[in-house]
Protein backbone atom coordinates (compact mmCIF):
# COMPACT_ATOMS: atom_id res chain seq x y z
CA UNK A 1 0.00 0.00 0.00
CA UNK A 2 1.03 3.95 -0.77
CA UNK A 3 0.28 7.12 -0.30
CA UNK A 4 -0.37 8.61 -3.81
CA UNK A 5 -1.00 12.43 -4.75
CA UNK A 6 -3.60 12.56 -7.04
CA UNK A 7 -3.64 16.12 -8.48
CA UNK A 8 -6.81 17.20 -10.03
CA UNK A 9 -7.00 20.11 -12.23
CA UNK A 10 -9.64 22.14 -14.43
CA UNK A 11 -11.14 19.94 -17.29
CA UNK A 12 -14.29 18.84 -17.37
CA UNK A 13 -12.79 14.86 -16.92
CA UNK A 14 -12.19 15.80 -13.23
CA UNK A 15 -15.60 13.54 -12.27
CA UNK A 16 -13.84 10.70 -13.61
CA UNK A 17 -10.73 11.47 -10.80
CA UNK A 18 -13.52 10.59 -8.88
CA UNK A 19 -13.55 6.92 -10.15
CA UNK A 20 -9.40 7.16 -10.44
CA UNK A 21 -9.44 7.69 -6.57
CA UNK A 22 -11.94 4.79 -6.01
CA UNK A 23 -9.76 2.47 -8.21
CA UNK A 24 -6.54 3.48 -6.58
CA UNK A 25 -8.34 2.34 -2.64
CA UNK A 26 -9.11 -0.63 -4.33
CA UNK A 27 -5.86 -1.79 -4.97
CA UNK A 28 -4.94 -0.73 -1.48
CA UNK A 29 -3.86 2.85 -1.71
CA UNK A 30 -4.23 5.96 0.45
CA UNK A 31 -4.83 8.97 -1.66
CA UNK A 32 -4.23 12.55 -0.90
CA UNK A 33 -6.17 14.81 -3.30
CA UNK A 34 -5.24 18.20 -4.42
CA UNK A 35 -7.44 20.34 -6.46
CA UNK A 36 -6.90 23.67 -7.95
CA UNK A 37 -9.17 26.50 -8.03
CA UNK A 38 -10.69 25.48 -11.33
CA UNK A 39 -10.72 21.21 -10.50
CA UNK A 40 -13.01 22.66 -7.58
CA UNK A 41 -15.69 24.51 -10.35
CA UNK A 42 -16.24 21.25 -11.72
CA UNK A 43 -16.17 18.86 -8.45
CA UNK A 44 -16.87 20.02 -5.13
CA UNK A 45 -13.54 18.75 -2.95
CA UNK A 46 -16.66 17.57 -0.04
CA UNK A 47 -17.15 14.57 -3.03
CA UNK A 48 -13.33 13.63 -2.76
CA UNK A 49 -12.89 14.51 0.83
CA UNK A 50 -15.93 11.59 1.37
CA UNK A 51 -14.19 9.42 -1.29
CA UNK A 52 -10.81 9.87 0.31
CA UNK A 53 -11.35 10.02 3.48
CA UNK A 54 -9.12 12.74 4.05
CA UNK A 55 -8.90 16.74 3.64
CA UNK A 56 -8.91 17.87 0.48
CA UNK A 57 -6.10 20.27 -0.19
CA UNK A 58 -7.57 23.31 -2.39
CA UNK A 59 -5.14 25.92 -1.31
CA UNK A 60 -1.80 26.40 0.14
CA UNK A 61 -3.13 29.64 1.70
CA UNK A 62 -5.92 27.55 4.17
CA UNK A 63 -5.32 28.02 7.75
CA UNK A 64 -3.30 25.31 8.72
CA UNK A 65 -1.38 24.37 5.76
CA UNK A 66 1.77 25.92 6.56
CA UNK A 67 2.52 24.62 10.15
CA UNK A 68 4.18 21.52 9.08
CA UNK A 69 4.95 23.41 5.21
CA UNK A 70 2.18 20.98 3.60
CA UNK A 71 3.28 20.96 -0.24
CA UNK A 72 6.74 19.76 1.44
CA UNK A 73 5.36 17.48 3.93
CA UNK A 74 2.77 15.79 1.44
CA UNK A 75 6.20 15.58 -1.27
CA UNK A 76 8.41 13.44 1.49
CA UNK A 77 5.51 11.09 2.16
CA UNK A 78 4.14 10.26 -1.11
CA UNK A 79 5.25 7.47 -3.18
CA UNK A 80 3.67 8.72 -6.64
CA UNK A 81 2.00 12.29 -7.75
CA UNK A 82 -0.73 11.01 -10.38
CA UNK A 83 -2.23 14.12 -12.15
CA UNK A 84 -5.85 13.38 -13.99
CA UNK A 85 -6.63 14.83 -15.57
CA UNK A 86 -3.86 17.82 -16.47
CA UNK A 87 -4.64 20.50 -18.24
CA UNK A 88 -2.09 22.25 -20.93
CA UNK A 89 -1.71 25.15 -18.37
CA UNK A 90 -0.71 22.78 -15.25
CA UNK A 91 1.45 21.20 -18.00
CA UNK A 92 3.66 24.49 -18.84
CA UNK A 93 3.84 25.05 -15.18
CA UNK A 94 5.53 21.62 -14.43
CA UNK A 95 7.44 21.72 -17.81
CA UNK A 96 8.98 25.44 -17.04
CA UNK A 97 9.02 25.36 -12.87
CA UNK A 98 6.71 27.72 -12.21
CA UNK A 99 5.11 26.88 -8.69
CA UNK A 100 2.04 29.12 -7.75
CA UNK A 101 -0.34 27.10 -6.64
CA UNK A 102 -0.32 24.04 -4.71
CA UNK A 103 -0.34 21.11 -6.96
CA UNK A 104 2.87 23.05 -9.22
CA UNK A 105 4.55 23.42 -5.60
CA UNK A 106 4.19 19.91 -5.33
CA UNK A 107 5.41 18.51 -8.41
CA UNK A 108 8.69 20.64 -7.55
CA UNK A 109 9.43 19.76 -4.21
CA UNK A 110 8.91 15.75 -4.76
CA UNK A 111 11.16 13.19 -5.87
CA UNK A 112 8.12 10.61 -6.16
CA UNK A 113 7.76 9.78 -9.47
CA UNK A 114 4.95 11.37 -11.33
CA UNK A 115 2.47 10.28 -13.74
CA UNK A 116 0.07 12.44 -15.90
CA UNK A 117 -3.10 12.11 -17.03
CA UNK A 118 -3.62 14.98 -19.98
CA UNK A 119 -6.81 16.04 -21.09
CA UNK A 120 -7.62 18.97 -23.49
CA UNK A 121 -9.15 20.42 -26.91
CA UNK A 122 -7.63 18.46 -29.82
CA UNK A 123 -6.28 21.75 -30.78
CA UNK A 124 -3.95 22.68 -27.78
CA UNK A 125 -2.61 19.28 -27.74
CA UNK A 126 -0.97 19.23 -31.19
CA UNK A 127 0.23 22.69 -30.23
CA UNK A 128 3.75 23.19 -30.42
CA UNK A 129 3.72 24.82 -26.79
CA UNK A 130 1.85 21.98 -25.63
CA UNK A 131 4.31 19.07 -27.65
CA UNK A 132 7.52 21.02 -26.52
CA UNK A 133 6.22 20.96 -22.69
CA UNK A 134 5.01 17.59 -23.00
CA UNK A 135 8.67 16.76 -24.37
CA UNK A 136 9.99 18.10 -21.80
CA UNK A 137 8.81 15.68 -18.94
CA UNK A 138 9.45 13.40 -21.18
CA UNK A 139 12.85 13.90 -21.01
CA UNK A 140 12.45 14.43 -17.02
CA UNK A 141 11.19 10.63 -16.44
CA UNK A 142 7.58 12.00 -15.98
CA UNK A 143 5.09 9.53 -17.54
CA UNK A 144 1.70 9.71 -19.16
CA UNK A 145 -1.10 8.16 -19.74
CA UNK A 146 -2.14 8.66 -23.30
CA UNK A 147 -4.84 10.77 -24.15
CA UNK A 148 -8.24 8.90 -26.00
CA UNK A 149 -9.55 9.88 -28.95
CA UNK A 150 -13.50 10.24 -29.32
CA UNK A 151 -15.99 12.91 -28.50
CA UNK A 152 -14.92 15.99 -26.61
CA UNK A 153 -16.42 17.99 -24.46
CA UNK A 154 -15.96 21.29 -26.74
CA UNK A 155 -18.20 19.48 -29.36
CA UNK A 156 -15.13 18.31 -31.32
CA UNK A 157 -14.20 14.81 -32.20
CA UNK A 158 -10.15 13.92 -31.87
CA UNK A 159 -7.66 13.52 -29.31
CA UNK A 160 -7.32 15.17 -26.42
CA UNK A 161 -10.17 12.67 -23.99
CA UNK A 162 -8.95 11.87 -20.68
CA UNK A 163 -7.93 8.44 -20.42
CA UNK A 164 -10.02 5.49 -18.70
CA UNK A 165 -9.81 5.63 -14.67
CA UNK A 166 -9.37 2.14 -15.21
CA UNK A 167 -6.32 2.41 -17.70
CA UNK A 168 -5.05 5.10 -15.27
CA UNK A 169 -5.33 3.03 -12.39
CA UNK A 170 -3.32 0.20 -14.00
CA UNK A 171 -0.55 2.75 -14.99
CA UNK A 172 0.00 3.80 -11.50
CA UNK A 173 0.04 0.55 -10.25
CA UNK A 174 2.86 -0.36 -13.14
CA UNK A 175 4.67 2.59 -11.88
CA UNK A 176 4.50 1.99 -8.21
CA UNK A 177 5.48 -1.98 -8.71
CA UNK A 178 7.26 -2.97 -11.90
CA UNK A 179 5.83 -6.32 -10.84
CA UNK A 180 2.50 -5.80 -11.15
CA UNK A 181 3.91 -4.88 -15.32
CA UNK A 182 1.56 -6.32 -17.62
CA UNK A 183 4.87 -7.42 -18.93
CA UNK A 184 5.71 -9.82 -15.67
CA UNK A 185 5.48 -13.80 -17.09
CA UNK A 186 5.09 -12.50 -20.48
CA UNK A 187 7.69 -13.45 -22.87
CA UNK A 188 9.28 -10.79 -24.89
CA UNK A 189 11.61 -11.61 -27.95
CA UNK A 190 13.76 -8.82 -28.97
CA UNK A 191 16.02 -8.89 -31.81
CA UNK A 192 19.45 -6.09 -32.01
CA UNK A 193 22.50 -5.49 -33.66
CA UNK A 194 23.52 -5.76 -37.39
CA UNK A 195 23.47 -8.59 -39.40
CA UNK A 196 26.52 -9.83 -41.83
CA UNK A 197 26.22 -11.00 -45.38
CA UNK A 198 29.34 -12.63 -46.21
CA UNK A 199 30.71 -11.79 -49.65
CA UNK A 200 33.73 -14.95 -48.65
CA UNK A 201 35.20 -16.02 -45.89
CA UNK A 202 36.80 -12.29 -45.40
CA UNK A 203 34.28 -10.15 -46.27
CA UNK A 204 31.04 -9.32 -45.36
CA UNK A 205 28.10 -6.71 -46.24
CA UNK A 206 27.32 -5.02 -42.88
CA UNK A 207 25.97 -1.98 -41.18
CA UNK A 208 26.45 0.03 -37.91
CA UNK A 209 23.90 -1.06 -35.95
CA UNK A 210 25.97 -1.78 -32.47
CA UNK A 211 22.86 -3.32 -30.75
CA UNK A 212 22.83 -0.84 -28.13
CA UNK A 213 19.13 -0.17 -28.92
CA UNK A 214 18.00 -3.74 -29.14
CA UNK A 215 19.75 -4.69 -26.08
CA UNK A 216 18.21 -1.47 -23.81
CA UNK A 217 15.20 -3.15 -24.64
CA UNK A 218 15.67 -6.40 -23.57
CA UNK A 219 17.37 -5.23 -20.31
CA UNK A 220 14.28 -2.73 -19.52
CA UNK A 221 11.85 -5.44 -20.62
CA UNK A 222 13.70 -8.04 -18.06
CA UNK A 223 13.05 -5.60 -15.37
CA UNK A 224 9.52 -5.45 -16.07
CA UNK A 225 9.58 -9.28 -14.96
CA UNK A 226 9.36 -10.67 -18.46
CA UNK A 227 10.80 -13.61 -19.75
CA UNK A 228 13.14 -12.15 -22.72
CA UNK A 229 14.86 -13.83 -25.52
CA UNK A 230 17.37 -11.75 -27.28
CA UNK A 231 18.02 -12.50 -31.10
CA UNK A 232 21.82 -10.59 -31.68
CA UNK A 233 23.58 -10.19 -34.53
CA UNK A 234 27.58 -9.48 -34.25
CA UNK A 235 27.91 -6.97 -32.04
CA UNK A 236 30.99 -5.43 -29.72
CA UNK A 237 29.23 -4.69 -26.94
CA UNK A 238 28.46 -7.02 -24.44
CA UNK A 239 24.87 -8.29 -24.34
CA UNK A 240 21.90 -7.61 -20.84
CA UNK A 241 21.51 -10.91 -19.09
CA UNK A 242 18.41 -12.49 -20.29
CA UNK A 243 17.08 -15.79 -20.16
CA UNK A 244 17.94 -16.88 -23.75
CA UNK A 245 20.43 -15.25 -25.94
CA UNK A 246 20.87 -16.59 -29.57
CA UNK A 247 23.24 -15.34 -31.08
CA UNK A 248 23.27 -15.35 -35.12
CA UNK A 249 24.87 -13.47 -37.61
CA UNK A 250 23.26 -13.10 -41.29
CA UNK A 251 19.42 -12.41 -41.86
CA UNK A 252 18.93 -16.16 -42.95
CA UNK A 253 19.85 -16.77 -39.84
CA UNK A 254 18.13 -14.29 -38.01
CA UNK A 255 15.31 -15.59 -40.03
CA UNK A 256 15.25 -18.90 -39.13
CA UNK A 257 15.47 -18.08 -34.91
CA UNK A 258 12.57 -15.49 -34.76
CA UNK A 259 9.95 -17.19 -36.82
CA UNK A 260 11.11 -20.58 -34.52
CA UNK A 261 10.59 -18.48 -31.66
CA UNK A 262 7.78 -16.20 -32.31
CA UNK A 263 5.55 -18.90 -32.28
CA UNK A 264 5.33 -18.80 -27.86
CA UNK A 265 6.18 -14.96 -27.77
CA UNK A 266 3.71 -12.79 -26.22
CA UNK A 267 5.63 -9.73 -28.01
CA UNK A 268 8.27 -9.23 -30.90
CA UNK A 269 10.43 -6.16 -31.10
CA UNK A 270 13.00 -6.35 -34.16
CA UNK A 271 15.23 -3.46 -33.05
CA UNK A 272 17.58 -5.07 -35.30
CA UNK A 273 19.30 -3.69 -38.53
CA UNK A 274 18.81 -6.68 -40.80
CA UNK A 275 20.47 -6.80 -44.32
CA UNK A 276 17.41 -6.45 -47.09
CA UNK A 277 20.47 -7.99 -49.72
CA UNK A 278 23.15 -10.78 -49.28
CA UNK A 279 25.42 -12.24 -51.77
CA UNK A 280 23.93 -14.68 -54.33
CA UNK A 281 26.35 -17.11 -53.48
CA UNK A 282 29.54 -16.40 -51.16
CA UNK A 283 32.85 -17.42 -52.56
CA UNK A 284 33.92 -20.45 -50.80
CA UNK A 285 37.55 -19.43 -50.66
CA UNK A 286 38.98 -15.95 -50.35
CA UNK A 287 38.06 -13.81 -53.36
CA UNK A 288 41.27 -12.62 -55.12
CA UNK A 289 41.66 -8.97 -56.71
CA UNK A 290 41.59 -8.08 -59.83
CA UNK A 291 42.85 -4.96 -61.39
CA UNK A 292 38.64 -5.10 -63.24
CA UNK A 293 35.95 -4.18 -61.34
CA UNK A 294 33.76 -6.15 -59.24
CA UNK A 295 30.07 -6.48 -59.71
CA UNK A 296 28.12 -8.70 -56.72
CA UNK A 297 25.28 -9.89 -57.52
CA UNK A 298 22.55 -9.62 -53.99
CA UNK A 299 19.62 -11.37 -53.63
CA UNK A 300 16.76 -9.89 -51.42
CA UNK A 301 16.41 -11.40 -47.62
CA UNK A 302 13.29 -12.60 -46.09
CA UNK A 303 11.82 -9.84 -44.21
CA UNK A 304 10.96 -11.26 -41.13
CA UNK A 305 8.85 -8.26 -39.64
CA UNK A 306 6.40 -8.60 -43.16
CA UNK A 307 6.11 -12.26 -42.16
CA UNK A 308 5.07 -12.20 -38.63
CA UNK A 309 2.99 -9.60 -39.97
CA UNK A 310 1.25 -12.05 -42.06
CA UNK A 311 0.52 -14.35 -39.20
CA UNK A 312 -3.44 -14.76 -37.83
CA UNK A 313 -4.23 -12.26 -36.23
CA UNK A 314 -3.78 -11.61 -32.40
CA UNK A 315 -7.78 -11.94 -31.47
CA UNK A 316 -8.12 -15.36 -33.68
CA UNK A 317 -4.80 -17.35 -32.85
CA UNK A 318 -2.52 -15.18 -30.58
CA UNK A 319 -0.37 -13.28 -32.50
CA UNK A 320 2.55 -11.87 -31.05
CA UNK A 321 2.34 -8.15 -30.34
CA UNK A 322 4.36 -6.59 -33.11
CA UNK A 323 6.74 -4.05 -32.63
CA UNK A 324 9.26 -2.62 -35.21
CA UNK A 325 11.58 0.18 -36.14
CA UNK A 326 12.01 2.03 -39.31
CA UNK A 327 15.57 3.53 -39.64
CA UNK A 328 15.07 6.34 -42.54
CA UNK A 329 17.13 9.59 -43.55
CA UNK A 330 14.29 11.55 -44.74
CA UNK A 331 10.24 11.87 -44.53
CA UNK A 332 10.93 9.58 -41.22
CA UNK A 333 7.68 9.81 -39.87
CA UNK A 334 5.47 9.04 -43.23
CA UNK A 335 7.82 6.69 -44.22
CA UNK A 336 7.79 5.13 -40.92
CA UNK A 337 3.88 4.90 -41.25
CA UNK A 338 3.81 3.52 -44.41
CA UNK A 339 6.03 0.84 -43.47
CA UNK A 340 3.60 0.34 -40.54
CA UNK A 341 0.62 -0.03 -42.71
CA UNK A 342 2.41 -2.58 -45.03
CA UNK A 343 4.26 -4.80 -42.63
CA UNK A 344 0.93 -5.31 -40.41
CA UNK A 345 2.51 -4.19 -36.84
CA UNK A 346 1.44 -2.86 -33.75
CA UNK A 347 3.85 -0.35 -33.25
CA UNK A 348 6.44 1.55 -35.62
CA UNK A 349 9.34 3.31 -33.98
CA UNK A 350 10.15 6.01 -36.73
CA UNK A 351 14.06 6.57 -36.38
CA UNK A 352 15.76 9.78 -37.78
CA UNK A 353 19.28 7.58 -38.80
CA UNK A 354 20.54 10.94 -39.97
CA UNK A 355 20.89 12.59 -36.97
CA UNK A 356 24.42 12.80 -35.10
CA UNK A 357 22.80 12.31 -31.92
CA UNK A 358 20.18 9.31 -32.75
CA UNK A 359 20.37 5.90 -34.62
CA UNK A 360 23.25 4.31 -35.03
CA UNK A 361 26.00 3.69 -32.72
CA UNK A 362 25.65 6.24 -30.32
CA UNK A 363 24.05 6.50 -26.86
CA UNK A 364 21.05 8.38 -27.40
CA UNK A 365 18.15 7.97 -29.88
CA UNK A 366 14.83 10.30 -31.11
CA UNK A 367 12.06 8.54 -31.84
CA UNK A 368 8.75 8.91 -32.92
CA UNK A 369 6.18 5.63 -31.54
CA UNK A 370 3.21 5.63 -34.24
CA UNK A 371 0.27 2.87 -33.16
CA UNK A 372 -2.84 2.62 -34.43
CA UNK A 373 -4.63 5.22 -32.48
CA UNK A 374 -1.95 7.96 -32.47
CA UNK A 375 1.73 9.09 -32.40
CA UNK A 376 3.94 9.78 -29.71
CA UNK A 377 7.35 11.55 -30.61
CA UNK A 378 9.94 11.53 -28.33
CA UNK A 379 12.87 13.96 -27.74
CA UNK A 380 16.93 12.88 -27.91
CA UNK A 381 17.10 10.88 -24.85
CA UNK A 382 19.47 8.24 -23.86
CA UNK A 383 18.81 4.86 -25.43
CA UNK A 384 17.33 3.45 -22.16
CA UNK A 385 15.03 5.93 -21.52
CA UNK A 386 13.33 5.07 -25.20
CA UNK A 387 13.27 1.29 -24.64
CA UNK A 388 11.42 2.25 -20.97
CA UNK A 389 8.98 4.67 -23.55
CA UNK A 390 8.14 2.12 -25.91
CA UNK A 391 7.69 -0.23 -23.44
CA UNK A 392 5.15 1.23 -22.32
CA UNK A 393 3.74 1.87 -25.29
CA UNK A 394 4.23 -2.11 -25.31
CA UNK A 395 2.35 -2.28 -21.85
CA UNK A 396 -0.81 -0.41 -22.85
CA UNK A 397 -1.29 -2.46 -26.15
CA UNK A 398 -0.74 -6.02 -23.52
CA UNK A 399 -3.50 -4.55 -21.05
CA UNK A 400 -5.52 -3.44 -23.36
CA UNK A 401 -5.49 -6.57 -25.97
CA UNK A 402 -6.20 -3.71 -28.72
CA UNK A 403 -4.51 -5.26 -31.37
CA UNK A 404 -4.13 -3.49 -35.02
CA UNK A 405 -6.33 -4.49 -37.43
CA UNK A 406 -4.41 -6.87 -40.54
CA UNK A 407 -4.70 -5.84 -43.59
CA UNK A 408 -7.25 -8.30 -45.49
O1 LIG B 1 22.00 -0.90 -32.68
P1 LIG B 1 22.14 0.60 -32.45
O2 LIG B 1 23.52 1.10 -32.77
O3 LIG B 1 21.68 1.00 -31.07
O4 LIG B 1 21.19 1.33 -33.49
C1 LIG B 1 19.79 1.20 -33.37
C2 LIG B 1 19.11 1.09 -34.73
C3 LIG B 1 19.31 2.36 -35.52
C4 LIG B 1 19.68 -0.10 -35.52
C5 LIG B 1 17.60 0.82 -34.42
O5 LIG B 1 17.09 1.85 -33.65
C6 LIG B 1 16.78 0.68 -35.69
O6 LIG B 1 16.31 1.64 -36.26
N1 LIG B 1 16.59 -0.59 -36.13
C7 LIG B 1 15.89 -0.94 -37.37
C8 LIG B 1 16.84 -0.81 -38.55
C9 LIG B 1 16.19 -1.29 -39.84
O7 LIG B 1 16.52 -2.34 -40.30
O8 LIG B 1 15.21 -0.53 -40.30
P2 LIG B 1 14.39 -0.84 -41.68
O9 LIG B 1 13.54 0.36 -41.86
O10 LIG B 1 15.31 -1.24 -42.75
O11 LIG B 1 13.49 -2.09 -41.31
C10 LIG B 1 12.17 -1.97 -40.79
C11 LIG B 1 11.88 -3.11 -39.83
O12 LIG B 1 11.88 -4.36 -40.54
C12 LIG B 1 12.90 -3.26 -38.71
O13 LIG B 1 12.18 -3.55 -37.51
C13 LIG B 1 13.75 -4.44 -39.14
O14 LIG B 1 14.25 -5.16 -38.01
C14 LIG B 1 12.77 -5.27 -39.95
N2 LIG B 1 13.39 -6.04 -41.04
C15 LIG B 1 14.11 -5.42 -42.02
C16 LIG B 1 14.65 -6.16 -43.05
C17 LIG B 1 14.46 -7.56 -43.06
N3 LIG B 1 14.98 -8.30 -44.03
N4 LIG B 1 13.75 -8.15 -42.10
C18 LIG B 1 13.20 -7.41 -41.09
O15 LIG B 1 12.55 -7.95 -40.21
Amino acid sequence: MALIALGVTGGIGAYKAIEVCRGLQKQGHDVVVVMTRSAARFVGPVTFEAISRRPVITSQWKRGMNADIEHVAVADAIALLLVAPCTANMIGKFANGIADDFLSSLYLATRAPVLVAPAMNSNMLAHEAVQRNLQTLTARGVRFVEPGEGYLACGWIGKGRLAEPVDIVAAAQRMLSPSQSSLAGRHVLVTAGPTYEDIDPVRYIGNRSSGRMGFALAAEARRRGARVTLVAGPTRLEAPAVDELVRVRSAAEMHAAVMGLAARADVVVMAAAVADYTPVEPAAGKMAKTEAALALRLDRTPDILAELGRLPSRAAAGRPILVGFAAETADVVAKAREKRARKGVDLMVANDVSRADAGFDVTTNAVTIIGATGERELPVQAKEQVAAAILDQIEQLVGTHAGTPLPA
